[in-house]
């Protein structure tokens, strides 16, 4: 009987384990680590200086990005033994989406400067895995263009909230009509922070024109520009781009208008404080994403790890909670799930996944986390995703 054939002790996500050292007896070894900590150090030799800084960087001192990383340290996971977990299952459904694991791909603008195919790699490899995909509003290909490359794999919307509200309508009604299910509003990004490696390179996507895709093929946009984006009036389109982009005015009562022109779940991304969670369960929201951008937009902030469990304790049950900031491992994803996350949101490993190997790299770390996360529950004693709770957790 070929090896291939042999019935394996765990099958399921972690098989990719399996499969790698069984293609290693052809001596073939992955393409990229599966330490998924190493893939940063391996993009920043293979990308542009510009486009590394614009996805490794964070704002300001850095300090909010280094505090999410070290905020998965304070908590260790205490493994447990003989409680049978012959038979797992890590498969969840969120705001109506089924998926085999309990991640998801984070809105990343502009993917474009990372791999020529951006965002429509990262749909083939999101369909391909069955693993819901968030695409920006600032993509580097159009909400349709990016719907008919994921096919039918399941997909949501990121909207950031433009000022004029007929383009923020507009945007919904085309993700609506491209068969994006769920929307997710992110509110700490109404305009850029400082961002030193994006300073010191005076680099910003948008106003090159990359990232703007959404705005360039929108009627309504073109409209108030005058037409059709051409040579003539392109560089008119980045200012109105500018002038438009986000709306600091924006306060907890505008959430009706979003109410009214989306019939679907409707998440919001940012939330970093238990009253702020509690204000969007009152405004009706489906589902709050405990975020700090990955630390791109407030130095000095909270690590988004920290502020979890005070938001899953002020939402009580009223509102899904996912996460994300600073997931790099399977056992990251263990941890934000014990206290209190119904999934999580992976951000900068799969940029950089697609700027090394494109669609490949991006399932690679899809893969490496599922099988990392599903290795890390099962030597610890959990076979299914209600056993992450906080008393697999103690204080480091
Ligand atoms: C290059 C880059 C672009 C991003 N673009 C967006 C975006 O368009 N919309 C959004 O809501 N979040 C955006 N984010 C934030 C991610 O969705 C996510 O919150 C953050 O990256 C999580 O931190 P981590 O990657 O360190 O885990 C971006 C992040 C990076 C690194």
């Amino acid at each position: 009987m070929p090896m291939s054939q042999v019935e394996v002790p765990l099958s399921g996500l972690a098989d990719f384990q399996n499969s790698i050292y069984l293609q290693g007896l052809g001596d073939v070894v992955p393409a990229l680590p599966t330490d998924l900590t190493k893939l940063e150090g391996l993009a920043e030799r293979a990308l542009s200086a510009q486009a590394f800084g614009y996805v490794a960087g964070s704002a300001g001192s850095e300090s909010t990005a280094r505090a999410n990383r070290a905020a998965f340290d304070k908590w260790r996971i205490v493994p447990r033994m003989l409680r049978d977990v012959a038979e797992r299952d890590l498969s969840v459904e969120v705001l109506g989406t089924a998926m085999p694991s309990p991640l998801l791909l984070a809105p990343i603008g502009v993917q474009s400067i990372f791999h020529p195919d951006g965002e429509l790699a990262v749909a083939r490899a999101a369909a391909a895995e069955k693993v819901p995909m968030v695409l920006s509003t600032a993509s580097s290909y159009s909400i349709e263009d990016v719907a008919e490359a994921n096919g039918d794999g399941p997909r949501w919307y990121q909207l950031y909230w433009p000022k004029d509200r007929d383009l923020a309508v507009s945007f919904l009604e085309r993700a609506k009509a491209a068969g994006y299910t769920a929307l997710v509003v992110t509110l700490d990004t109404f305009t850029l922070a400082w961002r030193p490696r994006d300073l010191d390179q005076a680099y910003l996507p948008f106003l090159r024109g990359i990232g703007v895709a959404n705005y360039f093929s929108d009627p309504v946009f073109q409209k108030a520009v005058g037409g059709p984006i051409t040579k003539e009036n392109r560089d008119m389109a980045i200012l109105h781009w500018v002038a438009n982009f986000g709306n600091p005015s924006l306060t907890w009562d505008d959430l009706i208008f979003l109410r009214d022109h989306w019939d679907g779940p409707i998440a919001l991304k940012g939330i970093q404080h238990p009253d702020d969670a509690r204000q969007a369960v009152d405004a009706g929201m489906d589902a709050v994403i405990v975020s700090n951008h990955g630390g791109r937009q407030v130095d000095g902030a909270i690590a988004s790890l920290d502020a979890l469990p005070g938001v899953v304790e002020a939402v009580h049950d009223q509102a899904t909670v996912l996460f994300d900031s600073g997931i790099r491992t399977g056992a990251d994803i263990a941890k934000a799930l014990a206290l209190g996350a119904k999934a999580v949101l992976v951000a900068r490993p799969y940029a950089y996944g697609l700027g090394l190997a494109g669609q490949a790299g991006v399932q690679h770390v899809v893969r490496c986390l599922q099988a990392e996360l599903e290795l890390t529950m099962t030597l610890s004693g959990i076979k299914s995703l209600d056993g992450l709770n906080p008393d697999i957790l103690v204080r480091a």
